[in-house]
């Protein structure tokens, strides 16, 4: 990269526009300026300081969120789409959980001198906070285009029964069942008891809800049978973990698969050198953040847990390599 001040210049407003559209969106600003309003008005709405208000306004004008005319705000084509709740492209439970983890990133510092996020996931998802509806949301919206593109990748005309492990939103168990030729297929989500209260509203509606069942179970302590599924998948899962219990889960996985079953992992991944892609990187990062032995792994140390465990055959496969969030899955077999 050649020496560009220009670039040092760019990350400094970078963090200020991420913030601010963090705490626009957990205010749910943008259903207030679906038609054009006035910033008194919004301010009054959001029982807000008018002056602050109004410069908090201009900004999103500025980052192309919102239209500012004759002193009344109104949403343009971007935040239509994705930043107003209801919208099927909406986004706006992702950025509110990012609002919520922001405290964890600015604790960056003392977290490289102890290697200790201030809080880790599990007292966040056991705990009262906003944090748990906003993060199991939030997996939902990114999870859609990722769903979609595993589920046709796979085969999975042999994959009655699949164990969803730490399912969360349920968006590949649904996904998985859309595309799975046999109608009688079925989906089992184990994730714990709080996050499936989260799971049980937003799979309520769709029409496939009775061939998913809710288990609520830890991951490390609950047992996954012996086999007793054609599928298993890891989708996000095992980078809020370390080696050791990747490598156990694994196992747990292949016990739990009849034989010829496949069991999937979906994450982020780097390469062996592990600083790219850079999404990946500042993945490893968040996870670091915020999980105790979390981060991104390459498909090379999942490959190795894979072949320890005594799965073959593995495949490894790029996910939405176009977008800015790219992902991986290995596929691999109990023979
Ligand atoms: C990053 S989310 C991934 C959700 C989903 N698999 C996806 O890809 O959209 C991680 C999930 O693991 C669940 N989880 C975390 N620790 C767990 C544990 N010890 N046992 C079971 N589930 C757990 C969380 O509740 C959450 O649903």
């Amino acid at each position: 990269m050649k020496p560009d001040r220009k670039v040092i210049g760019e990350l400094i407003v970078g963090y200020r526009k991420a913030k601010i559209l963090f705490t626009a969106a957990s205010m749910n600003l943008f259903s207030l300026t679906r038609n054009a309003a006035a910033a008194g008005a919004i301010s009054r709405a959001l029982r807000t300081e008018p002056r602050a208000t109004g410069i908090f306004l201009d900004s999103l004008a500025a980052m192309g969120f919102l239209k500012k005319k004759n002193g009344f705000y109104r949403n343009m084509p971007l935040a239509r789409r994705f930043l107003v709740p209801g919208k099927k492209e909406y986004l706006g439970h992702n950025l509110q959980y990012q609002d919520i983890i922001w405290n964890a990133w600015s604790e960056l510092g003392s977290v490289i001198k102890s290697g200790v996020p201030p809080v880790a996931l599990g007292k966040l998802l056991s705990g009262r906070s906003k944090f748990l509806g906003e993060y199991i949301k939030g997996m939902g919206e990114i999870a859609r285009k990722p769903a979609e593109e595993i589920a046709s990748a796979l085969e999975l005309s042999g994959a009655a029964d699949m164990l969803d492990v730490g399912g969360g939103p349920g968006s590949y168990s649904i996904a998985f069942l859309e595309r799975n030729p046999n109608p009688g297929a079925r989906a089992v989500i184990m994730d714990l008891k709080g996050t499936l209260k989260v799971t049980r509203k937003i799979i309520a509606a769709h029409r496939l809800h009775d061939r998913i069942t809710l288990k609520p179970g830890n991951y490390h302590t609950s047992a996954f049978g012996k086999d007793r599924y054609d599928l298993v998948l890891f989708s996000h899962v095992t980078h809020d973990e370390g080696p050791e219990d990747n490598l156990r889960l694994l196992k747990k996985a292949f016990a739990a698969l009849r034989k010829g079953g496949q069991v999937v992992i979906h994450d982020f991944m780097l390469n062996g050198n592990k600083t790219a892609p850079l999404f990946s990187a500042l993945f490893s990062v968040h996870m670091l953040v915020y999980t105790k032995n979390g981060r991104v792994y390459s498909s090379e140390e999942y490959s190795s847990w894979l072949k320890k465990a005594g799965f073959r055959g593995i495949k490894e496969r790029h996910i939405c390599s176009q977008t800015e969030n790219p992902s991986r899955i290995l596929v691999a077999v109990k023979p």
